[in-house]
């Protein structure tokens, strides 16, 4: 066993005084450019998941070992966890096993060229896996402050055991790491929080009316299966997806008379508190500080009643006037609004939905948006439409049929006569769909 030391370091720094060294000029020299391949692959990833998988493919491929694993320390339940290792699943074990805890305690770095001659080897996750360890690169993961956040751990060296090089490498590639591992953490953390905020106020405009309640959540899942066919960057999607949540948001002005008319013709002094209520939205949404990224999210929100030839309101906006996003929210909003149930009527029936909105395309709505809203598979309208209750099941069989058309083919007739009766099929799973939104009353 040897640990890395300053001593090595500095040697390997200062370049190759040993005449032994000069095979490794030549790795020094690559050296560099593997870590700077690997630190530009693993500083463009944020997501926690996906940054650990890549840090373990480039370490692996880097080092040319069999295996690498990196460990977080779970603080709490004093465990060693990984989110994945190549060829196995989550391992936990406790934070003071093996040599992985043996070099979180310490913050040492071990090159062990023979696992089963060191004492600190904890073998029972290779009874547990099967594999067979020999060679073991481990090295601690450092956070900003010096913290030991987790650690390294790479496994059986092509050829022979871990060399200096690799040590080395292992030890530059771990700072930048761990940095990268708690950004991506942090920033986690603050999806988290957004995203909790975002779903409570939605939960609070659709609470007021419970005719209405999911509307604002099925509108958004309509909204992120358009976006699929839309060809929409990951900025945009998640723009669309968060306004499509906050769209209506400004009903939370509206008094209970108005918003829970059984009318469905208002007063005109009632129409005009109704009409305000997507320029209230963009009021309350202003002035929070959404990230650079979502910062259209109270301008699309405030748009989805504005129609192409300007007949909208409360702007009037027409055609290029209005963000491509609002478009396709409009399209998403008026959909469900039509086959949901209201307080002055029942839902009506999704073929006839689809034809007036088809009637609308190119005067009120855009028709990439038309298009795409009519993409979205029988399958997922009905799951959108029960908003997932448990109860309503379909076995998988039919959902296999059901997924494999669209509700715009199904509007056009093509399915009805299928050979599977994908037509029929559709209109009995729908019937029990509406019959359930019926007993809900
Ligand atoms: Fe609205
Ligand atoms: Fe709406």
């Amino acid at each position: 066993m040897s640990t890395f030391s300053e001593e090595t370091r500095d040697q390997r720094l200062e370049g190759s005084s040993h005449p032994a060294d000069k095979a490794e000029e030549v790795f020094e020299r690559d050296w560099l450019a593997v870590f700077y391949k690997v630190a530009l692959s693993i500083s463009r990833e944020l997501d926690l998941a996906n940054l650990l998988w890549l840090i373990m493919d480039e370490v692996r491929s880097a080092l040319r070992a069999d295996r690498c694993t990196v460990f977080l320390l779970d603080e709490e339940r004093r465990e060693l966890w990984s989110l994945a290792a190549h060829g196995e699943r989550e391992i936990r074990f406790p934070a003071d096993r093996g040599i992985a805890g043996y070099v979180l305690r310490t913050g040492r770095m071990l090159n062990i060229p023979d696992a089963y001659h060191d004492p600190h080897f904890y073998p029972e996750i290779d009874q547990k896996t099967g594999y067979r360890t020999r060679s073991i690169l481990t090295a601690p993961l450092r956070n900003r402050v010096g913290e030991v956040i987790g650690v390294f751990q790479v496994l059986n060296k092509e050829g022979g055991p871990f060399t200096r090089v690799d040590e080395l490498l292992l030890d530059a590639i771990s700072g930048l790491a761990a940095t990268q591992i708690e950004n991506a953490q942090l920033y986690a953390e603050q999806k988290r929080f957004l995203e909790g905020t975002i779903e409570a106020l939605a939960n609070t405009i659709d609470a007021r009316d419970p005719l209405t309640a999911g509307h604002s959540k099925r509108v958004a899942l309509l909204c992120v299966d358009m976006a699929q066919r839309l060809e929409l960057s990951e900025d945009e999607r998640e723009t669309l997806r968060i306004a499509a949540l906050l769209h209506d948001f400004g009903k939370i002005g509206v008094r209970d008379d108005i918003l829970l008319s059984k009318s469905d013709r208002l007063e005109p002094e009632e129409l005009i508190v109704m009409r305000d209520h997507p320029a209230r939205t963009r009021k309350i949404l202003e002035p929070i500080r959404f990230p650079k990224r979502l910062r259209d999210v109270p301008i699309v929100a405030s748009l989805h009643h504005e129609r192409l030839d300007g007949s909208g309101y409360p702007a009037g906006l027409k055609g290029e006037e209005i963000p491509f996003l609002a478009r396709i929210l409009a399209v998403a909003d008026v959909f469900d609004a039509m086959t949901s149930r209201r307080t002055y009527r029942e839902p009506m029936h999704i073929l006839q939905v689809l034809q007036q909105i088809e009637a609308g395309k190119g005067t009120l709505y855009d028709p990439r948006c038309v298009e795409a809203l009519a993409g979205i598979s029988a399958l997922r309208f009905l799951e959108i439409h029960t908003n997932g209750q448990p109860d309503f099941l379909i076995p998988e069989d039919h959902r296999a049929a059901l997924g494999a058309v669209s509700i715009g083919e199904f509007a056009r007739g093509i399915g009805r006569q299928g050979e599977n009766g994908v037509g029929r099929l559709f209109e009995h799973y729908y019937r029990v769909a509406l019959q359930g939104e019926l007993a809900d009353e």
